[in-house]
């Protein structure tokens, strides 16, 4: 097959940033994607629904006027999240979602919550309207290896918030361990999982080849080669519980390479590209709208999009900086060639 036609896909999982780099970094994901979740690890966070409906008009004011895109606002829950005005602003559909961040878990995450058990009566009334919570899955203990911390977190913190709130619908973010693929495929159908571009094509090794590569590091770290491979199953294998969501999560370059680099990886440039190389390496490019269009959605519980978008099989170089506003980033896959390009229709 050279040509794969899908209905227009959304991103589960975008960082946009503000100012500058949101001016940067916006059209990249625009383009590719109807709707995408976009993240509140603001600096200062996301955290009431008056912050997400200032937050959503700065990124419709920054979008180009022919694009067609819906960015989907998520709260930041911290300690003093007020239960009313999230299930509020759920209602009022500002928020679809909210995010645990576990305290210092990952970039601006200091705000986030201490102790899960701090933030019950919020998933009391989450649980009641309805409202998906969203999980960054690592403990904090410094004590855990920071490769174990994403399983370590599931059976600790996870299960028990998940046996406390039967009706609660919970989206375990950027898996990266064949733990959480079990995790996930354990438990019903109101817990599902998105898996990002880069854990499906990179193992911990990429980190390390040949010197220390900051444009590999992201949170959770990528893992080992037999996590890799079950992630890659879970999300070619047609499964609901599994779908789109990047992760794309850019930083300025000198902020990267730096002695205390910044996590993160930004793949909003060639997001769908990635992910096709993956379906098509596997085999399953039957599978990829399901993945891609579909399993999110109807998790969400919202209407699937119109409008369809168009990858053929061509090489893209990908450059080796995207540099706009001021603003210098490195792309994922920066300097190689992919075998899919996507065609503006
Ligand atoms: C994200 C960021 O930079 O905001 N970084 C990352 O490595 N993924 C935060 C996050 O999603 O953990
Ligand atoms: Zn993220």
């Amino acid at each position: 097959m050279t040509t794969v036609v899908i209905r227009r896909p959304d991103d589960w999982h975008v960082h946009l940033r503000d100012g500058p780099m949101l001016a940067h970094v916006l059209d990249f994901t625009a383009r590719q994607f109807a709707r995408a979740i976009v993240m509140p690890n603001l600096d200062p966070p996301v955290v009431t629904t008056a912050d997400a409906e200032s937050y959503r008009q700065r990124i419709l004011a920054g979008l180009r006027p022919d694009r067609r895109f819906t960015p989907l606002m998520t709260a930041y829950l911290t300690d003093g999240t007020d239960p009313r005005d999230l299930a509020a602003g759920f209602e009022r559909r500002v928020f679809t979602a909210a995010k645990l961040y576990p305290a210092h878990a990952t970039t601006n995450s200091a705000k986030g919550v201490s102790d899960v058990r701090r933030i019950y009566p919020v998933l009391a009334e989450m649980e009641r309207v309805g409202m998906p919570l969203l999980v960054h899955g690592e403990v904090t203990d410094p004590s855990v290896d920071i490769f174990d911390r994403e399983a370590v977190f599931l059976e600790r913190v996870l299960a028990p918030v998940i046996r406390d709130f039967p009706g609660l619908k919970v989206v375990c973010e950027h898996i990266t361990t064949e733990d959480a693929v079990a995790f996930v495929l354990g438990h019903g159908d109101r817990v599902a999982a998105t898996i990002t571009p880069h854990h499906l094509q990179f193992s911990r090794n990429a980190i390390f080849q040949g010197g220390i590569r900051p444009h590999f590091y992201c949170l959770p770290i990528l893992k080992r080669e037999k996590h890799r491979l079950a992630l890659r199953r879970a999300a070619t294998s047609g499964n609901p519980k599994f779908f789109l969501g990047t992760d794309t999560a850019p930083h300025a370059v000198h902020t990267k390479e730096n002695a205390c680099g910044c996590a993160g990886i930004f793949n909003a440039p060639v997001a769908l590209e990635a992910y096709l190389t993956v379906f098509d390496e596997e085999g399953a490019l039957d599978r990829f709208a399901g993945f891609a269009s579909e399993h999110g959605a109807r998790f969400h519980g919202l209407p699937l999009n119109d409008g369809t978008v168009t990858l053929v099989r061509e090489p893209l170089p990908v450059p080796d900086r995207l540099e706009s506003q001021g603003v210098a980033v490195v792309p994922y896959q920066a300097g190689t060639t992919l075998p899919w390009r996507m065609v503006t229709s």
